[in-house]
């Protein structure tokens, strides 16, 4: 067996031998076949790079039909049970588990690293009173920036590190800000005695007491949610990372262009639409005539099918858990059952087990976060959060990868060649 594909061109009869690695080829292998010698070379067109590679990486690794998610080998289920989100966000970072003197260090960095500069604070005072949180965390994450010009230096590996630590320790920061100017809130600064995700907690709910004691089992279900949430591979939001990281520049301004990716419905949206439907159903009476609508087309099952996953979403298994564990504290939420319903049946339905559409990470986050009593548009901020050691890592990687160039892929240009022009003086006449 030869690893390389035999392409016969039928516009000249030439044969080429495409060397494949990887299960892969190259699109530059393609670009030698020509029609003619003053030809362009053959390209790919893939919108949506549904069926393209555009990097080498060994940060996490997807296998869609066995239900499979690693962060640098260690299975999702593993880390979300016996880690916590400092520790993962140390492996994606660093590529490994830390011994116990690098996680002091590195939780010790990142706590102390959580309190932003006075005017950012200012900066984010100016939003409109209902200013969209995501928007907010968009231009604070962008606008930090100008507050550390120094991480232009993108070549240096003591640097990155330093807006590494900067940034996982910044956003929860601004994220509970933006959340607390919706409210009308004074902002609480951080607390560096307790947790990431207890202070993260503490910055959005402490009102007057001396100090916000969060429930350790709300904790560690958020914690467990920042987990599932850390990285997925070259989704939307990452890609954008690493196109605008392409340019070499700071990686506050390729993460806030992440955040702009994560804002869209299609990529952080869709545990919000989950809630909408389930609001809805109404009761679970319902439920068999919203089944026959959703398999005669008229509407989609949100929070079921997934690009990747062509079985059980793992994350859903964990967040399901998660949830029972928050409506323990909190109380049921009403939805759950509606849901739990749902999805017995729709696993048992055959339009669905046909098409492979299992629930995916967005069919329980959305009846948690109600829980902890978030409005709809703190979820993708809570998405974000979790996110950003994931982004950095990606990012690490790619000003790292002696292969990677500036993003610019090409196009197959449709509109209208060598016309002349006419000045405006000659054909408003
Ligand atoms: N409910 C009902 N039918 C669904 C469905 C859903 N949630 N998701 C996919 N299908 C059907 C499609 O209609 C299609 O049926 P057909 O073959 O009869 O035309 C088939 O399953 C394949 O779907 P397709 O749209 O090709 O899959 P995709 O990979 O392009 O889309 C999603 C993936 C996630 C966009 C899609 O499953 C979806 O819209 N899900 C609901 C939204 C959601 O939960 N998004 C969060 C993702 S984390």
């Amino acid at each position: 067996m030869t690893d390389s594909l035999t392409v016969r061109d039928n516009r000249t009869g030439q044969e080429y031998d495409v060397p494949i690695a990887d299960g892969t080829i190259k699109a530059a292998d393609l670009g030698k076949i020509k029609a003619g010698d003053d030809q362009p070379g053959l390209a790919v067109y893939d919108p949506g790079f549904v069926n393209t590679a555009s990097c080498r990486s060994s940060v996490t690794f997807i296998d869609g039909d066995e239900g499979i998610l690693e962060y640098r080998g260690y299975p999702i289920e593993q880390l979300a049970e016996g880690s916590n989100f400092l520790e993962v966000a140390y492996l994606l970072n660093h590529g490994a588990l830390p011994t116990k003197a690098e996680f002091d260090a590195w939780e010790h960095e990142i706590t102390y690293h959580t309190f932003v500069h006075e005017n950012i604070k200012t900066f984010m005072e100016g939003f409109r009173y209902d200013a969209h949180p995501m928007g907010m965390l968009m231009a604070s994450v962008g606008a930090l920036s100008t507050f550390y010009p120094d991480a232009r230096d993108i070549h240096d590996a003591e640097n990155r590190h330093m807006q590494i630590v900067r940034m996982i320790a910044k956003m929860p920061t601004l994220g509970a800000w933006s959340f607390r100017h919706a409210q009308g809130k004074p902002f609480v600064y951080p607390d560096n005695e307790l947790s990431y995700t207890a202070n993260f907690l503490s910055m959005l709910f402490k009102m007057s007491e001396k100090t916000f004691e969060p429930d350790p089992r709300l904790v560690k279900a958020l914690d467990v949610l920042f987990i599932l949430h850390a990285d997925h591979e070259q989704n939307a939001s990452t890609n954008a990372v690493r196109s605008v990281g392409s340019t070499q520049v700071d990686p506050y301004s390729a993460v806030a262009s992440g955040v702009g990716a994560l804002y869209g419905p299609l990529h952080g949206g869709a545990n919000e639409a989950v809630l909408r439907m389930l609001r809805r159903i109404g009761s679970k009476e319902n439920i068999p005539s919203f089944i026959e609508g959703v398999k005669n087309g008229n509407e989609k099952l949100m929070g079921f099918g997934h690009r990747v996953y062509k079985n059980y979403d793992p994350r859903a298994r964990i967040i399901k858990k998660a949830a029972d564990d928050v409506f323990e504290v909190t109380g049921v939420n009403p939805l759950l059952e509606i849901a739990l319903e749902l999805e017995k049946i729709a696993l048992e339905d055959e339009y669905f087990v046909k098409r492979k559409l299992y629930p995916n990470v967005d069919f329980y986050s959305g009846l948690i976060y109600e829980a902890f009593q978030f409005p709809p548009e703190m979820f993708t901020v809570l998405f974000a959060i979790g996110r950003t050691p994931g982004w950095l890592a990606q990012w690490l990687e790619l000003v790292q990868d002696k292969e990677q160039k500036i993003a610019r892929p090409k196009q197959i240009y449709t509109g209208a060649r060598r016309l002349d022009f006419v000045p405006a003086s000659e054909r408003w006449a």
